[in-house]
């Protein structure tokens, strides 16, 4: 069952009915000012961190699920209250439809002959969030209604305001100038920010006291304001400052009338605090009010957003005759990409934006979806990320944006972190040629007087995994792997503490078979920029490292039809048919067929055939199999789950690609394009009734085949699903992937995607790429500009030039 459909042309979702079988957000800003924006105009937004400068309250958990956002009430003469969102009021609409777009949400009510619209947006380059809203009378009388505006502060940190009443109730502050509220908690000590609520007309009155405005008693769906018709002027002090304004709106038959309200975040120089005594600086906030008082500035600045959109997604363009696959991956794949490497796994309607700060090994797969929209981004977060590096080469698991510092109560210790930054460093550097970031100087643990070139932290990397080898000569896991749930070294006995942090246990033996296909993937990479540098014996020496490791797993980490998962402490075999539950594990399948582990002596085949036989399912891989049924002490989190949900043989979708990958590298692409239309999304559109999250973007798990709800998926947007998938498809089916001396040329998506093009810009230049698909494996011939060419290598062109490459597949 469908909620909706796309609207390719506009490269919009549109939603037809605000019952949904989820919240169905979208995303505004992709800079500094954040917003997330459900299609009921719930959500909320922040200022680079979502924790640390939350700007609008959102309560998580809540009852009903979506409440709290940018509300727009329509009071009618007769008392009558509605809201063109829906929410908060649920009066029955006559028409609704929600426009999620790229960095953009329309929402359109109508009831009884009155349209009302809202579009929501930041601006480029703007610290603000541009709510419009556009009344119009459809009808043949005049029409008379009373719109009241509402959203409510947070006080900035956003766990203290979750949790800290005892201060809080005290603390709110505002002032009010004209139709502007202002939000000034904490402003007087140590805060030079604030931020404002404002609409380009005067207004009737105002409310920015929550109690005042709705009443103790009553919940956002029956304000007592709006039900009175009147604004009460209130004067937030302590207790929950709001910002409401009420406009009279008097509409001829046919007339239309719009509003601009601007919510905007500003920061003042610590000596320009002041207008006077008490009463903020506003000289900023009115210079950005008047940017946007009118609606013909509203107008450019939501055409040059559209126009900033189409630049980023015009470097992969792919024409076929699949509809959903041109949408995935011109358009809602790319899009996800851009979220996912803004917000790592911070805020979602999954993710609180309080627990978890940027993750080191999520932001550096993120770039790999992201580094061919906006490079220079890219190579700016690879020196944030490095500078969480420890000298010896371990990481920091998370780091918080606003600090960039590493958060001290995760600490390191998960072992595949640091290979990470030398996927992703290669990644940028095949897209741009710009080897000279590795010649950046760099700071371990951001200590400025420690500091080494980029090439150095990757080199050091690459000899944290040598330097913790474990028995078998494989990389010792350390807290987790990948799987932040594999807790080998935890045995957690008591609820209250956490499986990855607590009771580490001293001991040497737990090794993962995943850490090693990692290497053999990534290792080849460190030792081709070691060359580079003319650092031949390092890359000779790394080369012979790698190949250790490629036998080693061959020697110990095979079970006979699949690659073993782990050694647990005891040196007890981990997804193996030896064990009772969690047999075989996608992640070494995954890894080590992308590494080409075995490739030609045939276990790389044998393991994907073992993962179809075991793992796959309607809806996608799952993630181990049989799922664990009991608490595993010695396994962790992993065992914690019910069957078929997460990291318990759910379908975690984050590692289907790899399978994808690896089954493009033995040529067999029908069998890729398969498992790629199982979880993209675009491809679920029509069991939106069972997958229940967004049919634009991918979720990070679907459960299992084991689970009670098969099918049902969790945790949108914010998954290393976006980037993972995007370098499937674009890198692997379509298979257009910039390497190191030109873009490789080699698609492998089967026959039932009948001849297309793809236009690839990189470093510069356009790569047309006319591909005659007769599923053949992997096995292509290429004309480059007219001339055959040896081998699927394009050489890089000249930045401005135009190449013209036709294949044969
Ligand atoms: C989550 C984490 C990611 C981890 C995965 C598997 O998606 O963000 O870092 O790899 O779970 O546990
Ligand atoms: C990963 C897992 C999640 C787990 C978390 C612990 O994100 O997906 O299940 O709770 O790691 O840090």
């Amino acid at each position: 069952m469908r909620y909706g459909h796309f609207d390719d042309e506009r490269k919009e979702y549109v939603i037809t009915t605000p019952k949904t079988p989820y919240p169905w957000i979208n995303y505004l800003g992709s800079e500094r000012f954040f917003g997330l924006i459900s299609h009921q105009a719930g959500g909320y937004c922040f200022y680079r961190d979502a924790r640390l400068r939350r700007i609008l309250r959102f309560r998580y958990n809540n009852v009903p699920t979506d409440v709290g956002g940018r509300y727009f009430y329509v009071r009618e003469t007769n008392g009558e209250v509605w809201c063109p969102s829906f929410a908060p009021v649920k009066t029955e609409l006559d028409s609704f439809e929600c426009r999620h777009g790229l960095g953009y949400t329309r929402i359109t009510g109508k009831r009884r002959g009155l349209s009302v619209e809202l579009l929501a947006f930041v601006p480029h380059g703007v610290d603000a969030e541009v709510h419009q809203v556009t009344l119009k009378n459809e009808s043949d009388k005049p029409r008379e209604v009373t719109l009241f505006s509402l959203l409510e502060f947070c006080l900035w940190n956003a766990h203290e305001d979750q949790t800290n009443f005892q201060r809080n109730l005290s603390t709110g502050e505002v002032e009010i100038d004209g139709s502007t509220i202002y939000h000034k908690h904490e402003y007087r000590e140590r805060r030079n920010h604030y931020a404002f609520y404002t609409v380009n007309q005067k207004v009737a009155g105002f409310d920015s006291d929550r109690e005042s405005f709705l009443g103790l008693y009553n919940g956002f769906h029956e304000p007592q304001v709006v039900k009175a018709g009147k604004s009460s002027n209130s004067v937030a002090s302590g207790w929950s400052p709001i910002a409401s304004q009420s406009l009279d709106v008097k509409l001829a038959p046919g007339e239309s009338k719009t509003l601009v309200f601007l919510l905007g975040y500003i920061e003042n120089p610590k000596e320009e605090k002041w207008e006077k005594p008490g009463v903020i600086n506003k000289t900023r906030a009115k210079a950005l009010m008047a940017q946007f008082s009118t609606a013909e500035q509203v107008q450019a600045a939501f055409e040059k957003l559209q126009a900033q959109w189409s630049g980023l997604l015009s470097s992969y363009k792919l024409t076929s005759s699949d509809e959903k696959l041109n949408r995935m991956v011109n358009v809602w794949n790319p899009y996800q990409c851009m979220v996912t490497f803004n917000m790592s796994r911070s805020a979602s309607y999954f993710e609180s934006g309080i627990g978890r700060g940027m993750g080191f090994r999520d932001s550096n797969q993120d770039l790999l979806g992201f580094v061919h929209l906006v490079p220079e981004r890219a190579r700016e977060r690879i020196i944030d990320i490095a500078s969480t590096q420890f000298p010896d080469g371990s990481a920091y698991h998370q780091y918080q944006p606003l600090t960039k510092r590493g958060n001290n109560d995760v600490g390191s210790g998960f072992n595949d972190d640091p290979l990470w930054l030398i996927l992703g460093t290669a990644a940028y550097i095949k897209e741009t040629g710009d080897f000279g970031i590795l010649d950046e100087e760099v700071p371990f643990d951001n200590d400025e007087k420690n500091k080494a070139s980029l090439f150095e932290h990757l080199k050091r990397s690459f000899y944290h995994v040598m330097e913790n080898l474990g028995p078998h000569g494989l990389p010792l896991i350390g807290r987790a792997d990948w799987n932040d749930c594999l807790n080998l070294n935890c045995f957690s006995e008591t609820p209250d503490e956490s499986y990855q942090t607590t009771g580490n246990r001293v001991g040497r033996t737990a090794e993962s078979i995943f850490i090693a296909g990692m290497f053999v993937h990534i290792g080849p990479e460190y030792a081709a920029l070691a060359e580079r540098r003319g650092l031949k014996e390092e890359a000779q020496k790394a080369r012979e490292l790698v190949k250790k490791m490629s036998d080693t797993v061959l020697e110990h980490g095979w079970d006979g039809e699949w690659y073993l998962r782990a050694y647990d402490f005891f040196g007890k075999k981990v997804g193996s048919k030896e064990c009772e539950d969690g047999q075989i594990f996608i992640e070494p399948q995954g890894y080590c067929s992308m590494a080409g582990i075995g490739l030609e002596s045939g276990h790389v085949k044998k393991a994907l055939d073992s993962v179809k036989a075991r793992l796959d399912t309607k809806y996608g891989i799952v993630l181990q199999q049989p799922a664990y049924k009991e608490y595993h002490l010695e396994l962790g989190e992993i065992s914690s789950y019910p069957p078929g949900y997460k990291e318990n043989a759910g379908i975690f979708c984050h590692n289907n690609p790899w399978v994808i990958i690896g089954e493009t590298l033995l040529g067999r692409g029908e069998q890729a394009f398969e498992y790629y239309k199982k979880i993209a999304p675009a491809y679920l559109e029509e069991i939106s009734d069972v997958h229940r999250t967004e049919p634009y973007v991918y979720s990070q798990m679907i459960a299992g085949k084991d689970a009670v709800r098969h099918g049902e998926a969790k945790n949108s947007w914010l998954t290393g699903t976006a980037a993972w998938n995007f370098v499937a498809v674009s890198q692997h089916l379509l298979g257009v992937k910039p390497e190191w001396d030109g873009l490789s040329v080699r698609p492998c998506i089967g026959k039932d995607v009948a001849d297309f093009t793809i236009e690839r810009r990189c470093r510069g230049a356009t790569y047309k790429i006319r591909v005659k698909n007769q599923g053949r494996g992997g096995k292509i011939t290429l004309k480059v500009n007219g001339k055959a060419i040896d081998g699927n290598i394009v050489p890089y062109a000249a930045a401005g030039s135009t190449v013209d490459v036709e294949c044969e597949a």
